[in-house]
């Protein structure tokens, strides 16, 4: 689906849909009209029906979440791993003023992050979309998609603040009283993201509550816009509210850094086979869409490089102990860094716990038995014939942590729900 073809198709869908508020736009809504929202509910109503049908069409296996819709409560759609977030027609405002500037926003979020996002602008036939790996794009009616970059602003340069064309908040004017501003750029509804993405402002700050149907497609054009890496952005998805509390867009890295804390070390612990790395690759993939620094340390690809590291308790301390200090000199520059290894001694941990400022110890507690049986890399077999020793669990101890943040049993829980359950972990903790 986060293909090129993808994407293509994710447009039609949303200049489809387009259309179809056109006829009510086109129909004309008198003056004495603006306060009557039947019109606009009708066009809202219109692209909503298009987007679910062509996205079921699609790939019915897929829930869709539309401002529009039927909205599932947050224990049906907390362990959802993929859904589309849509907003058949943002903008109401600019739909009734007639400026053209109302859009139709169509997102797919996985692990928390938009990884496709298209935004439509029917009356303008302007057209952006996006996809993880895949950059940013705008398309002018009739005209070929060309690439749209975005940089973080330099420091010390007047800021272009890309803004909403409603009332003006006291605390926008607060917020930008504390900032360098060259110039103001007022754009209807998720346009302003798209504003971002191109470079025609640099910030967009939000600094009232949005829903995040609102913000998702247009999140994901900013994010893929970076050159050579993904912008980064504060916003998450598939909050208990569906909300997002203020934010600023196009900030610089480092900036973002201060707002969202500092960078931590998620410690995965079990024997071998225990599903460990499955799991935390998979944590650093969903970390990484979300645009974060994230640095993976794993206990066979660091020995990979250093084949001399030895299964003895004195060589397992030493080596744990580097890597964790390790980490913990990633984790002050504001790296999450996520560690898999063995580690089977409470004290070495303990001891990478002490170096560490934020420590989350994940204990994957898959039992002997089981990793036994699934001996996925041959070695339980080995270790049992003799040709291998001190192997952890048969003839060398593994000492289970005494208050580990998260502990994991993968005996029945599908590597999904598990990769869930650590990033659902780790939003709690940083909200
Ligand atoms: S640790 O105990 O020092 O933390 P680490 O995670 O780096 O171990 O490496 C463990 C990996 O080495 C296991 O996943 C397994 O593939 C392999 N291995 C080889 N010999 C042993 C052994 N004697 N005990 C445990 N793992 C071993």
């Amino acid at each position: 689906m986060v293909s090129p073809d993808g994407l293509v198709r994710l447009s039609g869908i949303a200049v489809e849909a387009g259309r179809a508020t056109l006829a009510h736009y086109r129909e004309g809504i008198a003056v004495d009209q603006k306060q009557d929202r039947s019109p606009v509910t009708a066009a809202d109503r219109a692209a909503h029906a298009v987007i679910v049908r062509a996205l079921a069409e699609w790939e019915p296996a897929i829930p869709v979440i539309s401002e529009e819709g039927e909205i599932p409560a947050f224990e049906v759609r907390r362990s959802w791993r993929r859904f589309w977030l849509v907003d058949p027609l943002d903008g109401t405002k600019e739909f009734i003023q007639r400026n053209g500037e109302f859009t139709v926003n169509i997102a797919l979020i996985e692990d928390g992050a938009p990884v496709l996002g298209v935004i439509y602008a029917p009356a303008l036939d302007l057209l952006y979309y996006a996809g993880l790996g895949l950059g940013s794009w705008r398309r002018e009616s009739g005209g070929e998609p060309v690439r749209i970059t975005s940089r973080p602003p330099l420091p010390q340069h007047g800021l272009r603040v890309a803004e909403s064309r409603s009332h003006p908040s006291k605390e926008l004017e607060q917020f930008l009283a504390t900032l360098t501003v060259a110039e103001r750029v007022p754009a209807g509804s998720s346009l302003k993201f798209c504003w971002v993405a191109e470079g025609k402002a640099d910030i967009y700050p939000r600094l009232g509550p949005t829903m995040e149907w609102d913000v998702a497609a247009g999140d994901c054009i900013f994010r893929n816009s970076g050159v050579g890496r993904p912008r980064r952005s504060e916003l998450l998805y598939n909050q208990p509210e569906l909300r997002n509390q203020g934010f600023v867009i196009g900030l610089a890295d480092r900036d973002l850094d201060t707002a969202s804390g500092e960078g931590r070390v998620v410690w995965f612990t079990g024997l071998s086979g225990s599903g460990k790395s499955t799991i935390a690759r998979r944590v650093v993939e969903a970390l990484e869409n979300r645009g974060g620094a994230v640095e993976y340390l794993d206990g066979d690809a660091i020995r990979d490089v250093f084949p001399a590291t030895g299964f003895t308790r004195p060589e397992r301390d030493a080596h744990i102990r580097r890597v964790g200090w390790v980490a913990s000199r990633l984790e002050r520059h504001g790296v999450t860094v996520v560690a898999s290894l063995v580690s089977p001694y409470e004290e070495s941990r303990s001891f990478v716990r002490g170096l560490c400022r934020n420590f989350i110890e994940v204990f994957v507690s898959t039992p002997f038995e089981v990793c036994a049986a699934r001996d996925v890399k041959g070695l339980y077999a080995k270790a049992k014939a003799g040709e291998i020793k001190h192997f952890t669990g048969l003839d060398d101890p593994y000492e289970p942590p005494s208050a580990p943040e998260l502990t994991i049993d993968t005996t029945h829980l599908p590597v999904d729900d598990a990769v869930r359950r650590v990033l659902r972990y780790l939003e709690e903790r940083s909200a």
